[in-house]
């Protein structure tokens, strides 16, 4: 099939609390009233195999994964999410929009893990043919409100991953903006503060090119 008719790949990412499973919802609605076939999926999981593997990452039997498990997981459960959804629904013209994606893996296990860019980078070569977005929407919120929405999201239950130190969520949003403004081309930085129309707004400025007209 032609690249003509292939569909388009968009990741939103960005810490917990930042607004990506709306954003990501009311993109898909918003594409679909444009006629687009939108499929929303997201990370880790998509698929059964990598639902499983969603289920050991962020509820770990025993004592927990080592770093470098942890990431070969990871890079497992996308290789398999990838190969059997991600791939065959945009080759179908399908566009696909993905809550989190290999830049969770860059931020979260090569950053505030400690393993480096260039580790998690090959996994996704090897797992996922090194498969990018064609655009990644970062989407940031300053530490001091996220606190609060995840006190009244999670009422301070979180998962092995979310449950990780201030130090560690902070590393984290550091890297993720260090990877978006290595890449202007691939990543838009978009204001998660305010309600999610509001914020959605911004998102449909970010995409116009994209989307060819003004966006909206
Ligand atoms: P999820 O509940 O989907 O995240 P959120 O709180 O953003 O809604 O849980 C996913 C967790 O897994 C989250 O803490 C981020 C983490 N994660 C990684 O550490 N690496 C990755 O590659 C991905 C996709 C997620």
């Amino acid at each position: 099939m032609s690249d003509e008719t292939r569909g388009l790949f968009i990741a939103f990412e960005g810490g917990e609390g930042t607004g990506k499973s709306t954003q990501t919802l009311k993109l898909a609605d918003a594409l679909r009233a444009r006629g687009k076939v939108v499929e929303v999926t997201r990370e880790p999981g998509g698929t059964p195999g990598a639902e499983a593997i969603r289920q050991l990452l962020l509820h770990p039997p025993g004592d927990g994964w080592g770093a470098q498990a942890e990431a070969l997981l990871f890079a497992a459960a996308r290789s398999d999410h990838v190969a059997q959804h991600i791939k065959p629904s945009l080759e179908k013209g399908v566009w696909v929009v993905t809550d989190r994606f290999v830049d969770s893996s860059r931020a979260y296990q090569g950053g505030a893990g400690g393993l480096g860019d260039e580790a998690i980078t090959a996994l996704h070569a090897f797992g996922s043919d090194g498969l990018r977005p064609d655009l990644t929407i970062l989407l940031e919120v300053d530490e001091d409100r996220l606190t609060q929405r995840l006190a009244e999201r999670d009422g301070g239950t979180s998962d092995a991953i979310g449950g990780r130190s201030a130090d560690y969520h902070r590393a984290v949003a550091a890297r993720f903006r260090k990877l978006a403004e290595a890449d202007p081309n691939g990543f838009r930085i978009v204001d998660g503060t305010g309600t999610p129309d509001e914020v959605h707004n911004r998102v449909l400025d970010a995409l116009a090119d994209l989307l060819g007209q003004d966006g909206k």
